[in-house]
């Protein structure tokens, strides 16, 4: 039987992590045939990656033929699995996202703040062609995204594309998952959290290890700050006793920006006038990934890439498709439509929540309604996230501005028309409904 999995965005640094997940998982998850796409402008790239990627099949023994196009339309044909990891217009659009919101002292980030709100508008509308061609070309495929703002992203299309079998994955429920048994010392495998909210934005309200919940005792350790909690890329401020009690559940990384902002600014301001935007910090890391990726004698993802901020998100990935494969009925952490799961958010939002994950796709576990503490803020994102997609696909000023003023790391009427009228013209290009 075949199974074939395509890749948009394959000249992606990030693929040799995605290509080591299929090659450990072989024996469950037999995948036979693996594109890798892209465009024109990452042909170098991709020519290199994927001569890479082909030595560590060979190494590795599995029979899995791998090849790379840029004619996406083509590499679709009997595709089992999409996945996508694309960047439109590249680094340089990034490093706009990041600079230009922090020259006016605001968090830029390229999912959460202005910065993402600039990154969905110039991704959804490309993801939806994808959506299409994938609806005419290979109906049956799973779209699995992790393209960010991947919550975002992934609503857009549930909501409103052709095809409807699309997931969202992240990496940060899996490196919460690791980092708590880690702390606990113990396999990933005994610690089980429950988790609530949107990608991002996730909680971890309960914690449970082989069986017993010890929620307190993590909450122990996060304020004594045992283990490392952030991916490569965001600050590790820590947390204060009082918020963590406050709160009774784990916050993620990503909640330092909401709710330790102008430290976590300071920090951002800080290393932008030593180092530069992350983007180019990452262009750096990415150059000297190709130096070795170019090695005829490497066949082995190098250690360098978990200097990237999404390493590992291949386990979530692959693990996803796994399980879809085999229609195995475990419990994932996936990017879904909440369909009531939450009580206090909209059915068709997508939400970030543990799932059953069979060959029909995720269904989401009921989580019941949201702690009180928490309500207001999640809700306040979610309306903050549907208004980012109406943007994308209006392509209103009035609509972007909106988003760009409740966004909860914006809040400023002045400072949120500065930042639109800036990125807009900064990525003019890349925004073709706002033209
Ligand atoms: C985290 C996030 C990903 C994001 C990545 C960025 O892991 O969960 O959504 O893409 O970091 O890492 P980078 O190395 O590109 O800054």
């Amino acid at each position: 039987m075949s199974l074939k999995v395509v890749i948009i965005g394959g000249g992606s640094s990030y693929t040799p992590e995605i290509i080591e997940g299929f090659i450990k998982r072989h024996r469950y998850f037999p995948v036979s045939a693996i594109t890798l796409v892209d465009i024109e402008a990452g042909k170098e790239k991709l020519e290199i990656v994927g001569q890479f990627a082909r030595r560590m099949i060979r190494k590795s023994g599995v029979p899995i033929e791998l090849e790379w196009t840029l004619n996406r339309q083509e590499a679709l044909i009997d595709a089992d699995f999409v996945t996508t990891q694309i960047r439109v217009g590249g680094l340089s659009a990034r490093e706009k996202d990041e600079r230009i919101p922090l020259s006016h002292g605001a968090i830029g980030q390229e999912t959460n703040g202005a910065g993402g709100i600039f990154k969905a508008l110039r991704t959804i509308p490309v993801l939806m062609e994808i959506c299409h061609d994938i609806q005419k070309i290979c109906p049956n495929a799973w779209l699995i995204n992790f393209t960010n703002p991947a919550g975002i992203v992934t609503e857009a299309l549930l909501k409103y594309s052709p095809h409807k079998k699309v997931i969202g994955v992240c990496n940060i429920p899996f490196n919460m998952k690791n980092s708590v048994a880690e702390m606990m010392n113990c396999p990933a495998n005994d610690i089980q959290i429950e988790f609530v909210g949107m990608n991002h934005f996730v909680f971890g309200k309960r914690v449970w290890m082989r069986g017993n919940e010890v929620t307190g005792q993590v909450l122990q350790k996060l304020i004594h700050q045992e283990g490392d909690y952030s991916p490569a890329n965001i600050v590790s401020l820590g947390w204060s006793k009082e918020f963590l009690q406050a709160l009774g559940m784990l916050p993620n990384p990503y909640h330092q920006y909401y709710f330790q902002g102008a430290a976590v600014l300071e920090k951002d301001l800080q290393a932008y006038r030593e180092n530069g935007t992350r983007a180019e910090v990452v262009r750096k890391v990415e150059k000297e990934l190709f130096i070795q990726y170019r090695k005829e004698e490497l066949n082995e993802k190098p250690k360098e890439l978990e200097n990237r901020g999404g390493a590992y998100y291949s386990d979530a990935a692959c693990s996803l498709m796994e399980s879809i494969h085999n229609n195995a009925g475990d419990i994932q952490t996936v990017n879904t439509m909440n369909n009531g799961s939450i009580p206090d958010l909209p059915n068709d939002a997508v939400i970030e929540v543990n799932s059953v994950i069979t060959r029909d796709g995720p269904q989401p576990l009921t989580v019941g309604p949201l702690p009180a503490s928490v309500k207001g803020i999640i809700q306040q994102m979610k309306a903050f996230e549907e208004l980012v997609i109406r943007a994308a696909r209006s392509g209103k000023y009035t609509h972007v501005y909106q988003a760009m003023v409740m966004n909860p790391l914006v809040q400023n009427e002045g400072v949120a028309r500065q930042l639109v009228d800036e990125l807009l013209e900064a990525h003019r290009e890349f925004l073709p409904q706002f033209n």
